[in-house]
């Protein structure tokens, strides 16, 4: 990543927020894979690795709300603004990223059901991961293709400053260099840990 389109270079220009948050759809749909082959394992019979599974649920609870959602939210509710049609033709998407939350704490919800050996039809289990995997493709694809090109037609250079300016200005800043490099650092450790555990199963 170029120094332009890291968290840091953030005070800068637009392209690079679309471009950083494009890197990181890059990052979830790895995360997203990752589960997706855990719970083939699953649904074939087999016991997953629920270390991994447990690690991508934690990394989407923190990283997605307090990290990858606000900008988004910032630029959505800016389009509003500049171009209210394309907005309303988008739909809503902080509407969509609470939707997801609740996706998300549902596959939370039956892990945990499972491992507590709690009667959940393994079925039910497959439907409702599944269910978040698809919706979190579905969404990625549809801000790629809809929404950031037409944030990039509507914004203008000083929306960019501001949202860029509010995301850097809070007491504890979401985007540094620090934050960034610790979600690297956990993106690394949960593919080492499904790297191990391929390995064994095979
Ligand atoms: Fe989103
Ligand atoms: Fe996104």
């Amino acid at each position: 990543m170029s120094p332009e389109s890291s968290a840091a270079g953030f005070r800068g220009t637009n392209p690079a927020i679309i471009e950083f948050l494009r890197q990181e759809h890059r990052n979830i749909e790895k995360l997203l894979l990752i589960l997706e082959r855990e719970l083939s394992v699953f649904a074939r019979g087999d016991r997953p690795d629920y270390e991994v599974i447990q690690a991508v649920i934690a990394y989407f609870v923190v990283y997605t709300d307090l990290y990858h959602h606000p900008p988004e939210d910032m630029i959505f509710e800016t389009l509003k603004v500049r171009d209210s049609i394309a907005a309303a033709t988008i739909g809503d998407i902080a509407a969509d990223h609470r939707i997801g939350a609740e996706r998300l704490h549902r596959v939370a919800q039956a892990i945990e059901s499972v491992l507590a050996d709690r009667d959940l039809l393994r079925q039910a289990v497959n439907d409702i991961t599944r269910d978040f995997i698809e919706h979190e493709r579905r969404h990625i694809a549809m801000e790629e293709r809809d929404f950031f090109p037409a944030a990039v037609r509507a914004l203008q250079a000083h929306d960019w400053t501001e949202i860029a300016s509010r995301l850097n200005d809070q007491k504890d800043p979401l985007f540094s260099e620090g934050v960034e490099h610790r979600f690297e650092g956990v993106r690394r450790y949960i593919l080492q840990l499904e790297r191990e555990a391929e390995a064994e199963r095979a």
